[in-house]
């Protein structure tokens, strides 16, 4: 008896201590822009051939018709909120005329004179348009430095690489720079303390406000992560929170880490993905490998749908331009997206609702092919709470459950219309909260709604 007494005062004190994580309000931002764009344009861009042991010379860099207005409007043009460049990627090779004792960056090409800064201009173009920019950083990979997976082999050029790396970040962020105050900052692969340079102090002094993709040890509650795959695809049930100091790409075994209900730390995934099946730089006589819109629509209900951002690549060409066939990809699917929310058949908002009692919501009967329903929880404010639900739509007299299965939310959820609902008269749907992740008894979500996609089908964009 005082054993069972034990077990229940334990489980019901964990339940009450458990405290939901909730985003800051950098983080919140950037979940409500559920879209953003990755710009990969580098020395690979030029010459997909390099690798460790083989720099090709800084000249091969000259992109003669360079518009990063045009990268900025092509985001634009499918609802990126923001957009994030590869300053830094493999190569080495800097797109900003850096002052650090460092010879391979902008500065040392033909290009514009030795006097461009594909940086400045992408930043420029970034506030001009109205989008939040970022920037990735490779910190695992550096040819020009001979830097293999984080590491050069030897203690004494790993030095240098440790010094220009800490430099590099304080030529970037410091208060006083041209580039300061990032939305967003990405080192890819992420950085190993005790092998890689160390940018995480540097990093939290400069630019704490800034978001920190893959950033394991120094991300604070700024951190992001990457989801695993690159083809935008939120595993469900898909959790923004991790245990504490879990910030990070991968276990100790190497596992990808997902989210769980459990976790302390709020700190959601990217869901990133290509526009050319599979290629992040551009490289010629790849057209054929460019994806449909329906393809890519399908991809943003895999990632938006499932409570992620998605965040899609740009590839310009060797002209410094997205290439035209990209570019109206990017505009179709920018108009499928806004379709997918035009013919709205009913909208609630703030719904109160009690964990294990249904709530229905009637309207005027409709039919349609295609549609959807769409559930947001309210996370900058009450964290992510939904662990299990149900999810049925009235249909005549009778009420049908949807056949995939309620699990997480998050900030938004979205049910396309099952098969065995096309072409039914639709008047209703009902929800039922089975569980949260906390002991309480009620939720208010932000948002349910319900749209109709007829038009987007018309157009065969969906
Ligand atoms: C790369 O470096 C990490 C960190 O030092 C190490 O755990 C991993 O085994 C290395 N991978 C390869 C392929 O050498
Ligand atoms: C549109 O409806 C048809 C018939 O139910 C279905 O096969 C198709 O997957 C739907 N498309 C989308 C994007 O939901």
């Amino acid at each position: 008896m005082l054993k069972f007494l034990l077990i229940v005062w334990f489980s019901i004190s964990v339940a009450e201590d458990f405290k939901v994580p909730k985003p800051t309000t950098t983080q919140a931002k950037w979940l409500d822009y559920e879209v953003g764009a990755i710009v990969h344009f580098n020395m690979q861009t030029f010459d997909r051939y390099m690798k460790p042991g083989k720099v090709v010379a800084a000249d091969v860099f000259n992109p003669c018709e360079l518009s990063t207005d045009q990268w900025v409007k092509a985001a634009k043009s499918f609802g990126a909120k923001y957009i994030v460049f590869t300053i830094d990627h493999f190569s080495g090779f800097l797109m900003w005329p850096s002052k650090t004792d460092y010879k391979y960056s902008v500065k040392y090409t033909k290009w514009r004179e030795g006097k461009g800064d594909v940086l400045l201009d992408f930043i420029k173009s970034s506030k001009k348009y109205g989008l939040e920019h970022g920037v990735f950083y490779s910190v695992h990979n550096n040819w020009y430095m001979g830097v293999d997976n984080y590491t050069t082999g030897d203690p004494a050029s790993q030095e240098r690489y440790q010094k220009i790396v800490e430099e590099q970040m304080h030529e970037l962020f410091h208060a006083q720079s041209l580039y300061k105050d990032p939305f967003y900052i990405w080192f890819d692969a992420g950085i190993v303390p005790g092998v890689s340079p160390n940018v995480g102090p540097t990093i939290r002094d400069l630019a704490k406000n800034s978001l920190c993709d893959e950033c394991p040890t120094f991300a604070g509650d700024q951190g992001l992560r990457w989801v695993g795959n690159e083809n935008a695809m939120a595993p469900l049930p898909h959790w923004y929170a991790v245990p504490k100091g879990k910030c990070s790409m991968k276990t100790n075994d190497g596992q990808v880490i997902q989210g769980n209900p459990s976790g302390e730390l709020f700190c959601p995934a990217n869901c990133d993905t290509v526009i050319r099946e599979h290629f992040w730089f551009w490289e010629p006589d790849t057209e054929y490998s460019v994806k449909s819109v329906c393809r890519l629509v399908q991809e943003y209900l895999t990632s938006v749908g499932h409570g992620c951002t998605l965040l899609l690549n740009i590839n310009p060409d060797t002209r410094g331009k997205v290439p035209e066939q990209d570019l109206s990809t990017y505009e179709e699917l920018g108009r499928a997206i806004e379709l997918l929310y035009k013919e709205p058949v009913a909208k609630y908002f703030s719904q109160k609702l009690h964990v294990d009692k249904e709530k229905k919501w009637e309207f005027k009967t409709f039919v349609s092919l295609n549609g959807s329903i769409v559930i947001m929880e309210d996370i900058a404010k009450f964290g992510q709470l939904v662990r299990s639900y149900e999810l049925k739509v009235k249909t005549g007299d009778c009420w049908i459950s949807i056949d995939e299965e309620g699990s997480t939310i998050g900030h938004k959820r979205i049910h396309p219309f099952p098969r065995a609902l096309a072409e039914k008269k639709i008047s209703g749907i009902s929800l039922k909260i089975r569980k949260l992740v906390t002991e309480q008894r009620d939720i208010t979500l932000r948002e349910v709604s319900v749209y109709k996609w007829d038009e987007a089908a018309k157009q065969n964009l969906i």
